[in-house]
């Protein structure tokens, strides 16, 4: 064996998958102690899968009602051979055809798209790495307002040798994406000598549920004509909006926007969030660019969507009432359960952000930190897994620039698994405010016993002027629970 010499690549061998990150111990934490209603009631709940599973019987239903759909079927078997031996990197005409149509139903019909433009990949994680190895060289960076899905710094960094540089966006302003944040976020790049190739969004965020306004859209087109660079959107998201304000796509700003440089424009799409079959590997490019698409279809034959994954897709997706029931089907459940979750926070003093899209919510648990650092944030999920036995996800692994917020994934369980999950964070919640009050409590008895004892001994051996820390002397500031000095940062200096 020959020692000091690396065998492997450094892509082989490198962390570039981010299989290390919170993100991912979350899900190791859940499969060595993963829930059951009946066989382990108090292991793990997975609320760190951004999955949907809330309509499948409506696709069960429709698989049952349609067996000449599968080429595994007595109804299907002829058409075996044909799907099997097919296999031309442009797809099936009819799966391209459904998908451009289906495309344009999830986003009202306001838009139409160009079935010759729609390009295969396994995912929208395919799609990302496609679309960086198309648009950039290593060493390029494309910048992403935070927080971001944490796969963006896999797939499109990874095996590419593309940089991802933040856009950093914050609460105090709903996480907004502005023009000063992408400003400075293109300027930090410019100093640092790295060459900026694109913009990547989420519209709808994973993690925040949350979709872009027409103007927000439209200054995003207009910086990044100025700059001329790319902008890629992932839009994976895009049927899960579940009430007003109405979605808008990036597609109807440039139906509109005759000025705009289309061939900046590519739109990652993918079937996993809107039909909820991640299992498929059905990821879509969509891009306005006739070179862009040109080089991802070849591209793609590195991960093409099967033949008879498309065959299926095609029937499924040319059924008109079909999908029209299940999208608004599908919506109506997600609203159900977001109400239900948030409501359910509400009533103990956990607020989230506010959202209409996603398969999870932002949550705001800032006022359980013991201070504002990503090592509480930590702790304090650490907590969460550990003891509570649920798997949320810390902002910090979304890169988020503020501590205290958790993406919470609802559509991924049944109901009375939600129903108990639910349960178990009203509950720390409130024990974990009941252990503060307690603390506090505590403190004020500590502190009011000091301040005796400080003036018995000032008075009896100092007999000098008393000289009182203000703090102590303010019956308002050491006395009252809710004083900013009873904060247990406060607390711990003390
Ligand atoms: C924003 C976003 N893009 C891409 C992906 C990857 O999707 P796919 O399963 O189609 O590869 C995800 C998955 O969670 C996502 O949230």
């Amino acid at each position: 064996m020959a020692f000091g010499k690396n065998l492997l690549s450094k892509i082989a061998t490198n962390d570039g998958h981010g299989e290390n990150s919170p993100y991912f111990d979350g899900w190791k934490a859940y499969d060595s102690d993963p829930f059951h209603l009946t066989e382990n009631p108090q292991g793990v709940i997975q609320m760190g899968l951004a999955e949907n599973q809330l309509c499948f019987d409506l696709i069960q239903e429709w698989i049952l009602q349609n067996p000449k759909a599968s080429i595994c079927s007595a109804e299907g078997v002829n058409d075996f051979k044909d799907i099997a031996i097919f296999q031309d990197y442009h797809g099936l005409p009819e799966f391209r055809e459904a998908i451009a149509t289906f495309m344009a139903k999830v986003r009202g019909d306001t838009v139409t798209f160009d079935p010759d433009r729609v390009v295969m990949s396994g995912g929208a994680t395919g799609a990302h790495e496609t679309m960086a190895f198309c648009l950039a060289n290593p060493g390029d960076a494309f910048l992403v307002p935070t927080p971001y899905y944490p796969g963006f710094d896999r797939d499109l960094r990874w095996r590419t040798g593309v940089k991802l540089l933040p856009v950093v966006c914050e609460s105090s302003n709903n996480f907004m994406i502005t023009r000063e944040a992408l400003e400075e976020a293109y300027q930090k790049a410019e100093e640092s000598n790295i060459n900026v190739k694109g913009l990547l969004i989420t519209n709808p965020s994973n993690p925040l549920g949350t979709i872009l306004d027409r103007d927000t859209l439209q200054g995003l087109v207009n910086f990044i004509n100025e700059k001329n660079i790319h902008l890629i959107c992932d839009e994976i998201y895009a049927a899960t909006v579940f009430t007003r304000p109405m979605y808008v796509s990036i597609a109807e700003i440039l139906e509109e926007d005759k000025k705009c440089n289309r061939d900046l424009i590519h739109l990652v799409y993918s079937l996993s969030k809107d039909m909820g079959f991640p299992g498929f590997r059905i990821g879509i490019i969509y891009s306005y660019n006739d070179k862009v698409v040109n080089s991802a279809r070849k591209m793609s034959s590195f991960g093409l969507v099967s033949t008879q994954t498309q065959q299926l897709i095609a029937n499924m997706l040319s059924d008109d009432s079909f999908i029209n029931k299940y999208i608004s089907e599908s919506r109506k459940r997600l609203a159900a359960r977001h109400g239900v979750f948030t409501r359910g926070l509400m009533q103990v003093r956990v607020g989230n952000l506010q959202s209409n899209a996603g398969l999870f919510f932002w949550m705001d648990l800032r006022r359980l930190l013991k201070e504002s650092t990503v090592e509480a944030e930590m702790d304090l999920w650490r907590v969460i897994i550990n003891e509570v036995k649920l798997n949320v996800s810390p902002g910090s692994s979304f890169h988020c620039s503020e501590p205290g917020w958790f993406r919470v994934c609802y559509a991924n369980m049944d109901d009375e698994t939600m129903r108990i999950a639910l349960r178990r964070i009203k509950k720390f919640v409130l024990q974990a405010d009941e252990r503060e009050a307690a603390a506090k409590k505590h403190m004020w008895h500590k502190n009011l016993q000091l301040s005796l004892s400080f003036r018995r001994w000032d008075e009896s051996i100092m007999k000098t002027p008393r000289i009182v820390t203000p703090h102590l002397m303010s019956p308002h500031m050491i006395m009252s629970p809710h004083s900013p000095l009873a904060s247990p940062l406060v607390r711990a200096r003390n």
